[in-house]
């Protein structure tokens, strides 16, 4: 075997530091945006990291007691933002609230996706402006 599993880690740290690399030139964030989001991947994002406060439906969990409440991702008032403005809403999230920054745990494109998931909790009710 000339292939040793050190070399392989090697190899894999120098493809992931590339990685980075790329995804450092902020190209990422605009080609995704452009694209729109995957509201199907979205919805698995939703589901594991937002339900638990924005609800199933996307109006908030009964019984949680927040100051402030969880936004109604499906009101007019939510829905009617634009793109940029949401998508920094969760990137950055909102200070002194429970709505955290989930730059640290969802890359650009996976909150693109959750975004054009949470477009769709507006168009259920036919809020769409
Ligand atoms: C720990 C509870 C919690 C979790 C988890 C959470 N949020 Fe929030 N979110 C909040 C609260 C509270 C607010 C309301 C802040 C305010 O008063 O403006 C909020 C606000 C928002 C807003 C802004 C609405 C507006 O007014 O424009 C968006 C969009 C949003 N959340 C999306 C998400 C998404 C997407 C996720 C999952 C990645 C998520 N939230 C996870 C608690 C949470």
């Amino acid at each position: 075997m000339r292939i040793t599993g050190r070399r392989v880690l090697v190899f894999i740290v120098l493809a992931s530091a590339l990685g980075l690399g790329f995804s450092n030139l902020g190209m990422k964030e605009i080609a995704a945006s452009e694209k729109g989001g995957d509201p199907v991947s979205g919805r698995e994002i939703y589901v594991n990291t937002c339900i638990r406060c924005h609800g199933i439906d996307g109006k908030g969990t009964l019984g949680i007691k927040l100051v402030p409440p969880p936004a109604d991702l499906t009101s007019l008032t939510v829905q009617s933002r634009l793109d940029g403005t949401l998508f920094r809403r969760i990137h950055e999230g909102k200070p002194n609230t429970a709505m955290g920054a989930w730059k640290h745990s969802l890359s650009d494109e996976e909150i693109w996706d959750v975004l054009a998931y949470v477009r769709t909790l507006g168009v259920e009710r036919g809020e769409q402006p």
